[in-house]
């Protein structure tokens, strides 16, 4: 499926292309499964600003076994997730039967199907990245609540799922009234609305309500949450569907000691990458990823990206590739 600029905005089309124009890399991958992300939204978007250059193969996520390999580190038939760095932005991605990309972009999967890789897929692996930064600065169950924003989203129905399964209290906030039951099998111990509630006012200093927060929404939903951490408590900040802006004071950081963790999952380095695809197979994996996920032919990938920039896509969406044309 090739993004190309037209008149009226950007087309997504499935086309036969030449092999050459997979880009370079050491590792061939005959992909198996994309997944539909909001930065994909982007990318068939004008002015979404992640896509530099047009023509471009979408598909942020790749995930298939090695079809031919150039490096000693992997074989074909080697079964493999890759995703971020410049993949779906500035390197052909995943939104096709064959990817070419870099070895050291590769991570090996060891007990995760590629279907269960592209389920979590970037959305999954920053919530993953997200509540390992939690567990790193010392928040545990006995803390009190986590919460988690943008819940029914493909970060934060992940996140709800591992928190819980972790043995967190975990209060999801969404926009989505109908995801109650979704939210609650995922574990969600309660279900609130989107942050700040009509009419309540984002202080410097609110009434302190969490432990931590997973927050992939920003802007004046993340200022509320940060005034209303409790004491020594953190908030791993992951995007910005709710905004850009940050319209905080420095009270939180300085009067309760809290802690703002950036993640960052195209860049993240590989050897850390590898080390936490491991954990999403072991102590980390959501228990519930085959409810969270949805299904559709990548022939389909247009119409569930505008829902995702709709906001009216809920958990992830699996896309498959290989056999569907
Ligand atoms: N930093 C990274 O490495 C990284 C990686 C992955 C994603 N991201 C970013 O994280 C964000 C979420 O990604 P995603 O894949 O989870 O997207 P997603 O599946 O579309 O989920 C986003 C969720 O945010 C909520 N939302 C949507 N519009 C909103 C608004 N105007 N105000 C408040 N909440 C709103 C919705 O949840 P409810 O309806 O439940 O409220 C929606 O389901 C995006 O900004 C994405 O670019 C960053």
């Amino acid at each position: 499926m090739v993004a190309r600029k037209t008149d009226s905005g950007i087309a997504l089309r499935h086309e036969r292309v030449d092999e050459d124009l997979l880009g370079a890399g050491e590792v061939t991958i005959k992909v198996h499964f994309t997944s539909a992300n909001y930065k994909d939204g982007l990318a068939i978007t004008p002015g979404g600003g992640v896509v530099r250059d047009y023509p471009i193969i979408p598909g942020i996520d790749i995930t298939g076994e090695v079809f031919a390999s150039e490096s000693a580190d992997f074989a074909p038939g080697d079964l493999v997730v890759a995703h971020g760095y410049d993949i779906g932005v500035a390197h052909n991605g995943g939104f096709a039967e064959y990817a070419r990309v870099p070895a050291d972009w590769v991570v090996k999967l060891d007990g995760l199907t590629p279907r269960e890789a592209a389920a979590l897929g970037t959305a999954g692996f920053t919530a993953a990245m997200s509540v390992q930064a939690l567990l790193d600065h010392g928040v545990t169950a006995s803390d009190g609540p986590v919460l988690v924003t943008g819940a029914t989203g493909g970060v934060g129905t992940v996140a709800v799922d591992i928190l819980a399964g972790l043995g967190f209290e975990v209060i999801a906030s969404t926009g989505k009234l109908g995801a109650t039951e979704l939210l609650t099998t995922l574990g969600a111990n309660s279900i609130i609305g989107r942050l700040p509630a009509e009419g309540e006012k984002v202080r410097p200093l609110g009434k302190a309500q969490w432990a931590a927060a997973v927050d992939s929404v920003g802007g004046a939903s993340l200022a509320y949450i940060l005034s209303t951490i409790k004491y020594g408590g953190a908030a791993a900040i992951s995007g910005l569907t709710g905004g850009p802006e940050l319209p905080t004071t420095v009270m939180p950081f300085i009067l309760r000691g809290i802690a703002l963790f950036g993640i960052d999952s195209a860049h993240f380095p590989i050897a850390a990458r590898r080390e936490l695809w491991a954990r999403l197979a072991k102590d980390l994996k959501p228990r519930h990823l085959s409810l969270l996920e949805n299904y559709a032919p990548i022939t389909e990938a247009e119409a569930v990206l505008h829902s995702i920039l709709e906001g009216t896509h809920s958990g992830r969406t699996v896309l498959g590739v290989a056999g569907e044309f």
